[in-house]
């Protein structure tokens, strides 16, 4: 059994049957639940160019993947805001650093200092949240960064852009069925407008297949030998090999319709 399923496992007192599509494969050994991976995870932090002169600040950190690798940058602070305890746990057990620290606490209300940051970037966490609290979390990102902050966010993606809406309907309900999650992706458009209407100006955009049960892509996400043992718990807990295939069922069947989307946006310099 994996150290953190022992010590920090989120979601670890719920049923497999019912539990959100993100902690069962946690608990499965999966670490990496973004939808497009490290490679999109890379693209983004490359573009938010973090550098030992910024403060950052990052939404929901799940397990903390992303985490170290922008500690690796050395960033003059960082502060991550999770909802979930046992995750926040997690990240804090390699936060040695005084300067930086993980928060319990609410995306949507961080209760961080006006222009207090200068990066602020979330993975894989607006999709699951209504268009009222995708806004909130945005303007949130907003009032926390410094004018020319950037912001940066990898999400769930729908495509094309014309899509019709009886086929976004149904990926939504089909999607929230298997996860267990009331998942809301959205056209590039969609997510740039949720952006803009906050006052950012997106400077970068990259796509990646949403792949996330892929096996080569849990294989670069994971190392192979993870990877082996996420498909061995898998295998041998019967519930949780339903839930997998069932998700995978879903992204297969749209996927040419689904993708993973990381938008780079900037706040605008004061006048
Ligand atoms: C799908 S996981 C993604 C975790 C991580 N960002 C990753 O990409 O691997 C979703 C995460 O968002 C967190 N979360 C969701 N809504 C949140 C909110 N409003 N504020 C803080 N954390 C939130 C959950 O607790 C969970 O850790």
């Amino acid at each position: 059994m994996s150290e953190e399923k022992t010590t920090y496992m989120p979601g670890a007192h719920l049923d497999i049957a019912k539990m959100p599509g993100h902690w069962l494969l946690a608990r499965m050994g999966k670490r990496v639940l973004r939808p497009g991976g490290l490679e999109l995870t890379r693209k983004m932090l490359d573009a938010l160019a973090i550098d030992s002169a910024d403060h950052v600040v990052e939404f929901a950190p799940g397990l903390g993947v992303t985490a170290r690798l922008t500690l690796a940058r050395q960033p003059a602070s960082y502060t991550a805001i999770e909802r979930d305890e046992a995750a926040a746990a997690s990240v804090r057990s390699f936060l040695t650093d005084a300067r930086y620290r993980c928060l319990v606490g609410n995306a949507e209300e961080t209760g961080l200092e006006d222009a207090s940051a200068t990066v602020v970037y979330g993975e894989a966490m607006l999709t699951m949240h209504t268009p009222g609290q995708k806004a909130r979390i945005v303007r949130e990102a907003y009032r926390i960064l410094q004018p020319g902050g950037r912001y940066g966010i990898h999400e769930l993606g729908l495509t094309p852009d014309d899509l019709s809406e009886a086929t976004k309907d149904a990926i939504l309900r089909d999607l929230s069925a298997a996860i267990h999650v009331g998942a809301r992706p959205l056209t590039s458009s969609e997510w740039r407008a949720v952006l803009e209407a906050e006052g950012f100006q997106v400077r970068a955009e990259f796509t990646a297949p949403m792949h996330l049960l892929e096996p080569k892509r849990m294989i670069q996400d994971e190392g192979l030998g993870r990877a082996l043992r996420i498909f061995f718990n898998i295998l041998r807990t019967p519930a949780a090999r339903q839930r997998v295939l069932a998700m995978r069922r879903v992204f297969r069947t749209y996927q040419d319709h689904l993708m993973a989307i990381s938008l780079v946006a900037v706040k605008p310099e004061a006048i």
